[in-house]
Formats: C-alpha cells, structure tokens, sequence
C-alpha cells in the first residue's frame, strides 16, 4: 500500500534527521493531499508515526479487480465494448473539435458558438483552450456591456451559465484543473455568490473529501469571503461532531489553533483555557473509538503544545560552583605520559540549554575572568540543525602561559536577559542564570620526555572498581553531576497548569488503557509521563507526584511487541526513558560508576568511568547530566546513533564495541571529541549492509568542506585509494587518538589499517598493533 511505503519511508528518514530537532508544527500533505499533523516534543523525543497500515485513504488504494497499476495508479482496463464505444466518441469528439477550433479562430461568441464550446467541454474537461474561448467570450461580452448601460442581471446570467459549465464539466471529471481554474476566474469577477460556492463544496466533498483542487478551490473561497480563524474552527467542530474520523478537520483544527495562539500571543491564560477545552472536546473522540487515530494525532499535538517551555539554561561543563583542576581535563590524569602531546592548555566551556537555542554569543553571554576579554571569546554550537538552532554552546578558552602555579581563576558566565537567545519554537530566554567556578592549575611536575612509549591501554573488568564502595569519591561524583545552574533558574516558564493538565490526561489515560488495549494509547500515555517528567525535573511543582520508569518502559515492552514493524522507534524512545532514569539520581548513577585504576596506589586525580554496557541502548540521552564524563563504556548494547555525545567535551576513553553502528559516518559527533584518546568500535556493522543511505547524507571530503592544506597527494601516492574511504578520511582525520580497536566490522582490511594510521600520527596502537 502506497500510504504505508510512505509511511516507512518517513520513517526512516525521520531518524536521520533527528539531529535537527526542529520543531515543525506545519504539516505537509502527502501525495493524497492528506494533512497530517507533525508533532515534535522537544529535543530529546522523535517524532513518528508508528502506526502500521495507516490506511489514511481507504478509498483511494483500494484495489479493484480488473485495474492495472501505472505510475503508482490504478486505472481500468477497457473491455471489448468499452472500446469500441470510446472509438466512436473519438470521431464526435473530433468534429466536435474541428467545428470549435473554427469558432475559435473567427472569433465567434454567438449563443450557438458558446454552446459548442460547452459540449465540448462537458466531453474533454481538460480541455485548455476550450476554457480560454470561454474566458474570451465572456470577456468579450463584459467588454461590450461596459460600453452601454452595465446590467447587472445580464451579467450574473453569463457568469451563471459559466458555473454551470464547469458544474457539468467537474461532474464528469471532479479532479480537472482546467474547470477549478475557470470557476475560480468566474468567481474572482465578483457577481456570484460565495455562499453557494461553500454549499457546493461541502456537497462535493462529501462525495470526495480529499480532493486537492476542491481543498484549494475552498480556501480561495474563504480567501474571497474572508472567513475568520472562528468561523473556520467552528466549522472543523461541525465536521467532527459529525465523523470524528477526519484528519483533514483535525489538521485544520490545529493550524487554526495556532494562528489564534499568536494573535494573542500575551494572552497565555487564554491559551490555556483552549487548549482545556481541546484535551476534553478530543477525549470524546478518543473514548468513542480509541483505535481511530485520527484523534491521537491531535491529542500528540496538543501534549506539544502544553509542554512548551521556555528556552533556559539546564546544564554546564564545568559546573556551577565546582572547583576544577585543568589537569583534570583532556585526559591528562589518564595518560600522564601525553603531556608532551598536549601543549595547549585549553579546556571547554559548555553551556546545555533546555531547548536548541540561537543567538548565544559574547554579547548574550559575558564571561568575566582576568585573563579573558569577554569580546574575544567565540561561541559555537554543537550539533546545530541547519537552521543554527543547538541545545549545546560550547566556546574553549585558552590558560596564558604566565599562570603556572595553583591559582584559582573564576570565571562567570552570565545568560543574559535578553530576547536574542530564543529557541527554535520562538520562546526566548526571560531568565539571567550565571554559573561561577574555579580552575586550579598545577604546575608541571611530571615532565615526560617525548617519545616515551605509551602503553596501550586496557579496560579488562579487573581494572575496574565499584564506585559505590569508594565514598570518599561521592562527594566528587555528587559536584560533577549537578544539573541546577542555580536555583532561581528553574523554569518559571511552565506554570502549575501544565502540570495539571498532563496529570489529568494521563488519568484518563489510564482509564482508557483499562479496557482497550491500543496501541497509539499506550503511546499517547508513555509520552505523557515522560512529559510529566520533564515538568517535575525542571522545578514544576508536582504535588508528590512520581516519576514511575519501570511503567513507561513497560509501555514501549508491550509497543514493541505489539507493533514488531516499528520496533526500532520505539527501542529508541525507551532508551531515551532508559537513560533518564539512571541519571535520574545520584544513588542511580552511582551504581553504573566504577572508578578506574589500581585501588593500591590511587592516582592523583579520580577518574570515574560511567559503564552503561548491556542495555539495549539504541541512541543516547540525558546527556545533559553527563558533561562530566572522561570514561564511557557503551559496549553491548544496540546503538545505531551517537548523536548527542558530541556535547561530552571531556571525554577521552570511549567504548562503543558490540554495537550496531552500521557506518563511519554515523561516527561523525566524535569529530567534536578533541579529547578522545581511546575508541573500541570493534563488532560493530560498518561496511556489513550494502545500502547507507547516511553515507550520502554528509558532505564527501572532495567537495568545499575540506581544507585546501590536505595533501591528498601524500595518500594517493601511498597507493591508497582515497575515494574508498573518504569516510573514514572524513571522521577520523580531525581526531587524536592514540588507540583504535575496529576489528569485526566488514569493512577492515589491511589497506585500511595502513590509511588510519597514516591519517592520525598520533596513534600508537591499532587492534593491539603497535605503530611500528
Ligand atoms: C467516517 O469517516 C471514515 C473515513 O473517512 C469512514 O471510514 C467512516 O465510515 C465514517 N463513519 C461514518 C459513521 O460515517
Ligand atoms: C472532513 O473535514 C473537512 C473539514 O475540515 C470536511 O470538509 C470534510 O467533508 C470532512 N470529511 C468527512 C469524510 O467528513
Ligand atoms: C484549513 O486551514 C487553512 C489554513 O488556515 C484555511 O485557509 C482553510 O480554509 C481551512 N479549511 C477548512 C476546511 O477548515
Ligand atoms: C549576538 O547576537 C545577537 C542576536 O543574534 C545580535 O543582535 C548581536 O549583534 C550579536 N553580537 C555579537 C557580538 O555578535
Ligand atoms: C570495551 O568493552 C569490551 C566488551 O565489554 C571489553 O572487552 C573491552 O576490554 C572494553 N575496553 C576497551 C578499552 O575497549
Ligand atoms: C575492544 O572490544 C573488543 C570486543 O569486545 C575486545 O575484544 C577488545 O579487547 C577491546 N579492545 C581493548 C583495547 O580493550
């Protein structure tokens, strides 16, 4: 079926695109002319339709016997009879045809002459010039009364037979573009009724509701008519009230309800009342036929618009109020004999907002430090979508060579209160939040002379240690995972109302699921507690509400067995819920620490590994309650996307293996990394599926993106086919690693090997082979 191949297709693409986190709350219609809502919940949902088999268009898919398929449509094939019938209409058509063209050309407009052309077109409505006769005919006459005395009654009598034509010619064909487009013209004149117009339509689309000219026809209509938003809703109410099963009306609604929404924009408790009033007007629907969709569409899109926040800032790197040793950072406590390596004393600064933000630069954020002139401080996002909008602000600020010793540097950065930073759904920041910290800068008293080899480095389980046993280290842990910037800064966007509103849908909710067992309701309800925990996690009063994990990842359990084709939907979803909840706490994510290292003779600084293997993680999250992190293990699990670990600017030890990473390129938010060291991305897919649509989907390295001061000559010459692997030339060559496990991927061979590390001098080790 067409709808669902669509369906797929969107998908599919839709999870690419996930990076973007775009809020599209416009819609498009599909090749049906169907309109179907679009919902985006925020930046860290997707949005999809996981609905196998949405016939949205029963009718127009229907096979029936007899009929061939061309170019994706069904036509019939014509019998014996049929034939030689439509052989005779040819020879009247042709007559038909010569006798006009003759008219035509004379200039001929009498009664008769018009009649013919009306035959004419009742036959062939998509008859082109046969309209444009028509058009002259009945300009000529208009022309000629505007000479005389203007007479309304004739006018409208001309016009009229005009409508009645196209009546005719849409009777025998309702999809011609050539009868839209003359009644339309006839309409524009100005003598006719629009009122009955709308009769018409509302008669014509009973017998075909998705009718792209009829739709367009109808809204020139309304355009003439200049029917207001109110009227227009109140007319989606009838359509509704009268089949509920209408996703055209349902779309509708929503627009309408957006443009209302920003006309009176300042009016929040306004918006509030309505969209009140929507949840209980859709609920009718919902509880009337839960597995029609059509409702759940509308109801996501409402969920949407209750959970719209503005834009604040959730998280830094380092955090608020923490005391951070540089040496800490760049994984210098990991690799203390890559000094030499690392001459430059850099360390970032991340700025984590609630939403993908824009606008964040130094005149939006001041940064106040006495090494540091604000203006010089350049502010970039990570992991922007193509319209600049990014969650992540990250900037590196360089130590000058005169600080050596310990000393502390503070370093302030204040969100200013202005309306620049504003988030992709048009909210802007309306709240200062400012973070203050302090560097320590040890001096350097363990020089190591260059060329030193490093040994490669091991991530055996015997190296690790349970961190819940190492309390002395909590405290540390408790530092790095704050997530308040500081407590004024908690949403004040949200009020209690939304709160009160999820609560009551999800009781409802549960209602419903009570004695049905439908799958879109199971969704509809996992999302909304995950909406009522964002609420809760950003300061919402909740009224002792808690957050129940263990029953939303029972819903996305029962979807994916229930619904087997979306599967992987719903495996990401659950790993987003999944993340959340071991991050949630600090006694949560203190079971998944282990501290990395000999216990018999502690290093000087603590290096905490976060151990999320064997999960069945499909993607990444919550990465908000992360930036802290150095050492991340992510083996076994089902990751397919990495997307999000680009904001993890300390990390340094990576294990990705045994995962389901099907190219390099879905590599590409390492690229970010500078301080990656050590990355296993042994068992995984890359070169194992013949068809990567995500290859295509990033810029090859030959085009404008890539500096001009790469020597691809160096490679070429080393008999190294460069358009081979412009992939892994794109990933990898902007990392420093000093260690690299690829083994049991499709794609590894020698030739390979040797391009890697021609292609990062810095690495030491390869699959456990030595550079030399
Ligand atoms: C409502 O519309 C749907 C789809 O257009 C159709 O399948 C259904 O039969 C209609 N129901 C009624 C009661 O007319
Ligand atoms: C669906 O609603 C639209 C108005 O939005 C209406 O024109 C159309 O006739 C309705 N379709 C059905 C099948 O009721
Ligand atoms: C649907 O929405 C569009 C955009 O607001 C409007 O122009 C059109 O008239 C609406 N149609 C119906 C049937 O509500
Ligand atoms: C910062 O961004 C705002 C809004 O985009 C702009 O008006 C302002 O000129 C920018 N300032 C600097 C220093 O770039
Ligand atoms: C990564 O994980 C695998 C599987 O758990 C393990 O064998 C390996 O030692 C780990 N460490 C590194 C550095 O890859
Ligand atoms: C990387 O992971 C693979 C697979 O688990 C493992 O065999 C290998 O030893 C790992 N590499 C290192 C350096 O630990």
């Amino acid at each position: 079926m067409r709808s669902t191949n669509y369906m797929d297709f969107y998908i599919k693409s839709e999870r690419y695109k996930r990076g973007l986190n775009h809020l599209i709350a416009t819609s498009v219609s599909n090749v049906f002319g169907i309109y179907i809502p679009f919902i985006n919940f925020g930046s860290n949902s997707l949005f999809f339709f996981p609905w196998k088999g949405l016939h949205l268009n029963k009718k127009s898919v229907k096979e029936e016997s007899g009929t061939e398929k061309m170019h994706g449509i069904y036509r019939k094939t014509p019998s014996q009879d049929e034939q030689e019938a439509s052989a005779l209409k040819a020879i009247e058509l042709r007559d038909l045809q010569s006798q006009f063209l003759h008219l035509h050309h004379n200039k001929i407009y009498t009664k008769e002459a018009l009649e013919t052309s009306a035959k004419l077109l009742e036959v062939n409505p998509e008859h082109y010039t046969g309209w444009n006769y028509r058009k002259l005919a009945v300009q000529h006459f208009l022309n000629h009364q505007s000479e005389t005395e203007a007479d309304s009654e004739s006018i409208q009598s001309v016009l009229n037979e005009e409508l009645k034509v196209v009546e005719n010619a849409l009777k025998k064909n309702f999809k011609s573009y050539g009868a839209w487009y003359h009644r339309k013209w006839v309409l524009s004149k100005g003598h006719s009724s629009t009122d009955n117009e709308l009769r018409l339509l509302v008669k014509f689309q009973k017998l075909d509701s998705r009718n792209f000219n009829a739709w367009n026809y109808r809204r020139f209509i309304t355009m003439l008519k200049k029917i207001s938003d109110e009227e227009e809703l109140q007319y989606t109410t009838d359509m509704i009230y009268d089949n509920f099963s209408n996703y055209s009306a349902w779309h509708n609604r929503s627009v309408l309800l957006s443009h209302l929404f920003e006309k009176r924009g300042e009016r929040q408790s306004h918006k509030e009342s309505v969209l009140e009033e929507e949840f209980e007007f859709v609920r009718n629907a919902l509880f009337t036929d839960p597995d029609d969709q059509s409702g759940w569409f509308y109801h996501l899109w409402l969920l949407d618009q209750t959970v719209k926040l503005e834009p604040f800032l959730l998280s830094s790197w380092p955090p608020h109020g923490s005391s951070r040793s540089v040496d800490y950072l760049d994984g210098r406590n990991l690799f203390p004999s890559m000094h030499s390596l690392s001459k430059d004393r850099m360390f970032p600064l991340v700025l984590y907002f609630s939403e993908p933000v824009e606008g964040v630069n130094s005149s939006t954020v001041t940064i106040e430090c006495e090494y540091y002139a604000n203006e010089d401080v350049i502010w970039r996002p990570l992991s922007a979508n193509k319209f600049g909008f990014s969650q992540v602000w990250f900037t590196y600020l360089n130590l000058p060579d005169e600080v050596h010793s310990l000393k502390d540097c503070h370093v302030k950065v204040f969100v200013a209160q202005f309306p620049d930073i504003v988030s992709s759904s048009g909210f802007s920041c309306s709240q200062t939040s400012h973070i203050v910290f302090s560097l320590c800068v040890p001096s350097h008293d363990r020089e190591h002379a260059e060329g030193q080899t490093v040994p490669r480095f091991s991530w055996k389980d015997k190296e690790f240690y349970s961190h819940a046993t190492q309390s002395h280290d909590a405290s540390l842990l408790r530092s790095l995972h704050q997530l308040k910037i500081a407590e004024e800064s908690k949403s004040k966007a949200a009020s209690d109302w939304s709160m009160k509103i999820i609560s009551n849908e999800i009781a409802h909710c549960r209602e419903l699921l009570s004695s049905t067992n439908c799958k879109i309701g199971k969704l509809t309800l996992a999302r909304l507690l995950m909406a009522q925990n964002k609420l809760i996690s950003y300061g919402i009063p909740n009224d002792g509400i808690e957050v129940h994990y263990e029953e939303i990842l029972g819903l996305y359990h029962d979807l994916m067995k229930l619904d087997p084709v979306h599967i992987c939907c719903y495996e990401d979803e659950s790993s987003l819920v999944l993340l959340k909840q071991v991050t949630s706490s600090m006694e949560s994510i203190l079971r998944y620490c282990y501290q990395y290292g000999d216990s018999t003779s502690p290093r000087m600084y603590p290096c905490l590994c976060l151990r999320l293997n064997g999960l069945s993680l499909s993607q990444i999250g919550s990465v908000e309650r992360l930036l802290w992190i150095q050492m991340l293990d992510l083996s076994h699990n089902k990751i397919r996307s990495i997307e999000g670990l680009e904001a993890l600017q300390l990390l340094s030890c990576l294990n990705l293996s045994n995962n389901k990473i099907c190219s390099f390129t879905a590599l590409e938010p390492l690229r970010s990394l500078k301080s990656l060291k050590v990355l296993n991305i042994s068992y995984n897919e890359i070169g194992a599926h013949a068809v990567n649509t995500r290859r295509y989907l990033c810029s090859s390295p030959m085009t404008h993106t890539v500096e001009n001061d790469w020597n691809f000559k160096e490679f070429t010459n080393s008999g190294v086919k460069l358009t081979n692997h412009w992939d892994v030339f794109f990933i990898f060559r902007d990392l420093n690693l000093i260690q690299l496990d690829i083994m049991g991927n499709a794609v590894v061979n020698d030739q390979l090997k040797s391009f890697l590390f021609k292609l990062m001098p810095s690495l030491k080790w390869l699959d456990g082979e030595n550079r030399n």
